[in-house]
């Protein structure tokens, strides 16, 4: 520690001085405010021990000039007998405190610690008050960024809601025409080719209408479950649920939808998988996204679906010998709205919420997913599911 002795009597420099170092502080000292207050500008104290009469600049102005250049420095007076009115305004000054003289080195002692440590306290308490202001307006930020999510999530969420009921009629009214079209393009008088082929046209346009607008469905209905899933709003209906068994009925669906693509599709359960604590329209859910993208991004070759136990969790995974995945885009692609390649190109079938559907799906499961890809070779997804607590052998 540092201290700057400032006395106009040398014999109280000299003991003061000495004393402080027999204490292990280091001691400086000038013999008057003005050297004082430069000795002070050009060296770093912890603190001051200020005579308080001395001739020229006295303590007073001295204290004054100090605190000028640093504001925090504790300073204790050091007082003849009969000054304590003046040592009372130094302290209105801000000096710490003031002890007389002749002075007693170890009240000297005892209150340099103290002033030290309270101004030491002060900074910290300052710090903390910023840091706390500062994570205070942090929280702010956050809990504002929050509501505007919100406010998004629920704009696109009652959007869709408006959405699907003049959808819902766009489907019904296309299906039902073209269903009175195909009774009655018998009747019709074949005759005409000319006739047939607008028939036709007519035909082809109700089955695009109907084939788009369930997409556009499809659409709406996974940023409905999205935005419910991450509101936490969505319904669940958890049972103890045999894995085995949803995989079986959700790969029934996906068989034929390979088979046409000329793919092969492998699936592979354990016998005696343990049941897991699920919802089976989530975790069929989940399997069907990860089989839709398996078909389509996969030419050749096949898709296999397995389930393994390892330790007390199931580990399903999907996994085919399709176009594959860059490794920076493995994170990417959880991402809401995000479809690798070239939009205008590739002509991206979905929308890119299959895959963040997932990742909800599998975190409410207590559960996780990955992805190991590599282009040209394929990509695995894997989900690795806790088995429910009572059924952990
Ligand atoms: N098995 C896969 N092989 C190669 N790329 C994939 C595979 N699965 C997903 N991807 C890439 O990740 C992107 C995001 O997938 P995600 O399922 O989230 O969206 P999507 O399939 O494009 O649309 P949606 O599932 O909403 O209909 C896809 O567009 C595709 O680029
Ligand atoms: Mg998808």
């Amino acid at each position: 520690m540092n201290i700057l002795v400032v006395d106009d009597d040398e014999m109280v420099r000299f003991v003061l001085t000495e004393k402080l170092a027999e204490c292990g502080f280091s001691a400086i000292a000038a013999c008057d405010g003005l050297s004082g207050v430069e000795l002070f500008h050009n060296n770093v104290f912890d603190a001051v021990l200020l005579d308080l009469k001395m001739p020229g600049m006295d303590g007073i102005e001295t204290l004054r000039e100090l605190r000028k250049h640093d504001p925090e420095i504790p300073v204790i007076m050091v007082t003849a007998f009969g000054d304590i009115s003046t040592a009372v305004e130094a302290i209105k000054l801000g000096a710490y405190d003031f002890v007389e003289k002749p002075p007693q080195i170890s009240r000297i002692i005892v209150t340099i610690r103290r002033a030290i440590e309270k101004a030491t306290l002060e900074r910290k308490v300052r710090d903390l008050g910023k840091s706390v202001e500062e994570s205070a307006a942090l929280k702010q930020a956050y809990q504002k960024l929050r509501e505007l999510d919100q406010a998004k999530n629920t704009f696109l969420s009652s959007v869709s809601h408006e959405l699907r009921t003049p959808l819902t009629s766009i489907v019904g009214y296309a299906d039902v025409s073209r269903k009175k079209l195909m009774k009655f393009i018998p009747e019709f008088s074949l005759d005409n080719p000319k006739n047939i082929k607008i028939l036709r046209q007519v035909e082809a346009n109700l089955e695009f209408l109907i084939a788009e607008s369930e997409r556009l469905t499809g659409l709406i209905e996974s940023i409905l479950d999205l935005t419910a899933m991450e509101a936490g709003t969505a319904e669940w209906k958890w049972e103890p649920l045999s894995l085995s068994e949803v995989i079986e009925n959700t790969a029934k669906d996906y068989s034929t939808k390979l088979k046409v693509k000329g793919l092969e599709f492998v699936v592979a359960i354990e016998g005696d998988l343990p049941l897991i604590k699920g919802d089976r329209h989530r975790i069929s859910q989940l399997l069907s996204h990860l089989l839709a993208n398996a078909v389509t991004f996969t030419d050749q070759g096949g898709v296999t679906l397995s389930a393994k136990k390892i330790n007390n969790k199931i580990l399903v995974s999907v996994s085919d010998t399709g176009k594959g995945i860059i490794a920076s885009q493995h994170g990417l692609v959880f991402e809401k709205f995000s479809q690798l390649g070239d939009a205008l190109t590739d002509k991206p079938k979905g929308v890119g919420l299959g895959l963040p559907i997932c990742r909800l799906i599998a975190g409410y499961h207590g559960g996780k997913i990955d992805i190991v890809s590599e282009p040209g070779k394929g990509s695995v997804f894997t989900i690795l599911l806790p088995v429910e607590e009572a059924m952990k052998t």
